[in-house]
């Protein structure tokens, strides 16, 4: 019989199961119904603080105070301690943010807050087509363009898993250092660039998710895990993790809070879906300077009023990518 790393019959939230990927609807502040030492990988991004309203449910991460905010997000990550393997890595995708005249600095304060897992490593997230800030006086700031991933361990730095995603190297043989050279590629620089979904019109698509995009997922999969792996995450939304891992041929343990998210999660990880060319990627690291091939992605569901399903939206090209507004702002 098949061992499963959690319990399935529980009584105190619904479970979805779509192949080797399973969903629990609840407060990932006690994920009680997976074992300890179940998860190689975690990766996650947790609801913005004072930002966003995802269902309005009670439980909801994201609507307190600031300080109790970082604590409930610890309850999180102590969670994902207990449920995750030595040498486990952990990312964080997170942003800043401002309010009332204030700035605070989450992947900061996260990163002291936190207990139990290291900071090891921080890659930024280079977001093309990110939307102006929210505040009045952004006329004083750079637009932003960017959000953190955090990355932690669980133990020895040293002895996590890490397969360098390689790209071609157009001046191989230029550099006289014969010692630097791999034929198998550079790697990626930790600035990568990957545009955003188009945000989630709620009265449109019945549903507001920040999802992040699956190449962004992809990468870390690539670069952290091996097949067969177990993936964590603590704060699912729409499935994006589980569905990437899916493809990727690991098992995927997701939390989220709200099960009105149940069939999009279904929808979602049952998705096509081609793992991306990591070139696409490499952008401001590249010798040439070429734009990086990916486009952003529009949300693909939606779910008319009343309706209990979700459905693609029409006109939409197979890949789902749409094409760049001329007006999208572009690097
Ligand atoms: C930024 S979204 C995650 C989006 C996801 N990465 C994706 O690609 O769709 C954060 C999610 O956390 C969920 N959430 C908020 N509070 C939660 C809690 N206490 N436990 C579990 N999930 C929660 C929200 O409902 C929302 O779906």
């Amino acid at each position: 019989m098949e061992t499963l790393p959690f319990l399935p019959e529980a009584d105190d939230g619904p479970t979805l199961r779509v192949e080797n990927q399973t969903v629990f609807f609840g407060t990932s502040e006690n994920m009680s119904r997976i074992d300890d030492n179940a998860a190689d990988f975690v990766v996650t991004s947790p609801p913005y603080w004072n930002l966003k309203n995802y269902g309005g449910m009670e439980n909801q991460i994201g609507q307190e105070g600031y300080r109790e905010y970082l604590n409930r997000l610890n309850l999180v990550w102590g969670e994902c301690f207990r449920i995750a393997k030595d040498n486990a890595v952990l990312v964080v995708n997170i942003n800043s943010r401002r309010h009332q005249k204030q700035f605070y600095p989450i992947p900061f304060d996260i990163a002291q807050t936190i207990e139990g897992w290291k900071l090891w490593d921080t890659v930024i997230w280079y977001i093309p087509n990110a939307l102006p800030q929210p505040n009045h006086y952004r006329e004083r700031l750079f637009d932003n363009k960017f959000e953190y991933l955090l990355v932690f361990v669980k133990g020895d730095p040293e002895k996590h898993t890490f397969h360098k995603p390689r790209v071609p190297q157009k001046y191989l043989t230029a550099d006289p250092r014969s010692h630097k050279r791999n034929e198998n590629g550079r790697c990626l620089g930790n600035i990568i660039r990957i545009p955003a979904y188009r945000p989630p019109n709620v009265k449109e698509s019945g549903y507001h998710v920040a999802a992040y995009p699956e190449e962004l997922v992809a990468l870390l999969l690539e670069t952290y895990t091996n097949p067969g792996d177990t993936v964590l995450d603590p704060f699912l939304g729409s499935g994006t993790t589980l569905k990437v891992a899916r493809h990727m041929k690991r098992s995927g343990l997701g939390y989220e809070l709200n099960p009105d998210f149940q069939t999009l999660i279904r929808c979602r990880i049952e998705e096509n879906w081609a793992v991306p060319d990591w070139k696409s990627l490499d952008l401001l690291h590249s010798s040439t300077m070429e734009t990086g091939t990916l486009k952003p992605r529009k949300v693909q569901y939606h779910k008319k009023p009343q309706d209990t399903t979700y459905r693609l939206f029409e006109g939409k090209s197979a890949n789902g990518y749409s094409e760049l507004d001329p007006s999208e702002p572009e690097a």
